[in-house]
């Protein structure tokens, strides 16, 4: 198979980083094709714990060419501090490639996010305050800077100048933050980043995935975020500004969609979530803490505690069916481990009626209650597990459920954050 998409099938942080890299060793290439530092992907090899947020996590092997897309979007400064901690790890940066074409984050994108947050209140979605978002729309609105632009300085300070005085409105007068912006030190400070990086800048980077693609050379594609923080499929506004469902692998990677041989949908065991929006089968007391002790359920970019809860089949089926998923790696199952009975949400009641399908409209599924089914738990541990039969057999009953429910057959589990902690199926 050439081409396999790694695509989270919840709100994030299914585990993604740990997979890519465990599959990254027989690939030739990795590549991010959205998002950017929003995204926190933890790889743990022997002692050593690296958290990624925009370099693929194929990275830990030197053979292995990890590009940055032409979809994600890029802090330059993160880039080089990312750049500086691994290199600081003795891991080799000589293979990564980042498309020209992915726009730049800039100062003014990171204190809109904060104001607009700031704003909100109660209605705050809680990003991340990374400038992702605002990012986006300059690349929407058509005004925004290029990772390609920071090698014209001429071009740089035309779009610097428009953009300065208009964030610089918006902020002071609409949300009342008061900023001042520098242009000729934003000038030298970017086109300073542009050159620090210019080892790893292609022109096109789609070019090269195709090429790699044509030479049968084995390509995965490493989404960030999750299915229900895609900003069309996801539980809209309380998503991120970028497509992480396998489709967004096409546009944000420039690939054809035929060129896609296999979808792995990373699943975690229960489900978590930062920040705020909906979360139909969330646990807020004691099940909650434990899940999120156990799994040690804090943000791998912001710290923040991830709210916890159970697994959840609609968001699940929902996932399935937007992905296209030819597969699954199922990760923390040993989170579960000691729990004496696990639920797993079936339905969602609306109005007295069940529905199997994931409600689009907030207003509806804010009104809906989740349908348990309960499962017996098991009381040993599945950590040392190697292979599926050495995992209790309600262990194997529960994932068997779970592979029902996505109807896609499981290829891994992950039963504990360490690279050799996976059975193969
Ligand atoms: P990502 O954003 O999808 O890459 O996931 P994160 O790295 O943000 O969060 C997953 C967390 O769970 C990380 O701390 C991983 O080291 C850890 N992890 C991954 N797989 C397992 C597993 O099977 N069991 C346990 N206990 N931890 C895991
Ligand atoms: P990985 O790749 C979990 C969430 C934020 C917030 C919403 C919008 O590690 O799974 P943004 O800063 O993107 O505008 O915030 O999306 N969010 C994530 N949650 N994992 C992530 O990435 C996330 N990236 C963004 O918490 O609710
Ligand atoms: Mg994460």
């Amino acid at each position: 198979m050439s081409v396999t998409v790694i695509v989270g099938t919840q709100w994030g942080d299914e585990g993604k980083g740990k997979i890519t890299d465990l599959l990254a060793q027989d690939m030739d290439m990795v590549v991010r094709y959205q998002g950017g530092n929003n995204a926190g992907h933890t790889v743990v090899i022997g002692e050593e714990v690296f958290k990624l947020h925009l370099i693929p996590s194929g990275i830990f092997f030197p053979k292995v060419t990890c590009v940055i897309g032409n979809g994600v979007v890029i802090d330059p400064a993160v880039l080089l501090e990312e750049k500086a901690s691994l290199e600081g790890k003795k891991c080799s940066l000589d293979n990564l490639r980042i498309s020209s074409q992915a726009h730049v984050i800039m100062p003014y994108h990171k204190d809109l996010d904060a104001a607009q947050e700031k704003k909100a209140e109660a209605g705050r979605i809680g990003t991340t305050c990374r400038g992702i978002g605002p990012c986006y729309v300059d690349k929407y609105s058509r005004y925004g800077i290029r990772i390609c632009d920071l090698y014209h300085t001429d071009i740089l300070r035309a779009k610097l100048e428009w953009n300065i005085e208009e964030k610089t409105f918006i902020i002071n007068n609409y949300y009342k933050s008061l900023v001042s912006y520098d242009l000729d030190k934003m000038l030298g400070d970017y086109t300073g980043y542009g050159k620090a990086i210019k080892q790893y800048v292609v022109e096109e980077s789609s070019a090269l995935v195709n090429d790699s693609i044509k030479q049968g050379k084995r390509i995965l594609m490493e989404g960030a975020q999750g299915t229900m923080l895609d900003i069309d499929h996801g539980t809209y506004p309380f998503v991120t500004s970028s497509n992480p469902v396998s489709g967004g692998a096409c546009v944000g990677a420039g690939i054809p969609p035929k060129a896609v041989d296999e979808v792995l949908g990373v699943v975690k065991a229960y489900v978590t979530r930062v920040g705020g929006g909906p979360f139909p089968t969330e646990e807020t007391g004691a099940i909650g803490e434990e899940l999120r002790e156990k799994g040690h359920e804090y943000g791998a970019t912001t710290g923040r505690p991830r709210r916890c809860g159970w697994f959840d089949g609609v968001v699940m089926k929902h996932a399935s069916k937007i992905n296209g998923l030819t597969g699954l790696a199922v990760t923390k199952l040993d989170v579960l481990d000691g729990f004496k009975k696990i639920k797993i949400c079936v339905a969602y009641k609306h109005k007295g009626r069940e529905i199997q399908a994931f409600p689009t409209d907030l207003e509806r599924l804010n009104q809906c209650e989740p349908v348990y089914i309960e499962m017996p738990g098991w009381e040993q541990t599945t950590c040392k597990a190697k292979k599926f039969d050495e995992l209790p057999q309600n262990a194997r009953n529960y994932l068997a459920k779970l592979s029902e429910v996505a109807e896609a057959k499981i290829s891994m589990v992950s039963v504990g954050p360490e690279r050799t902690q996976i059975i193969k199926l």
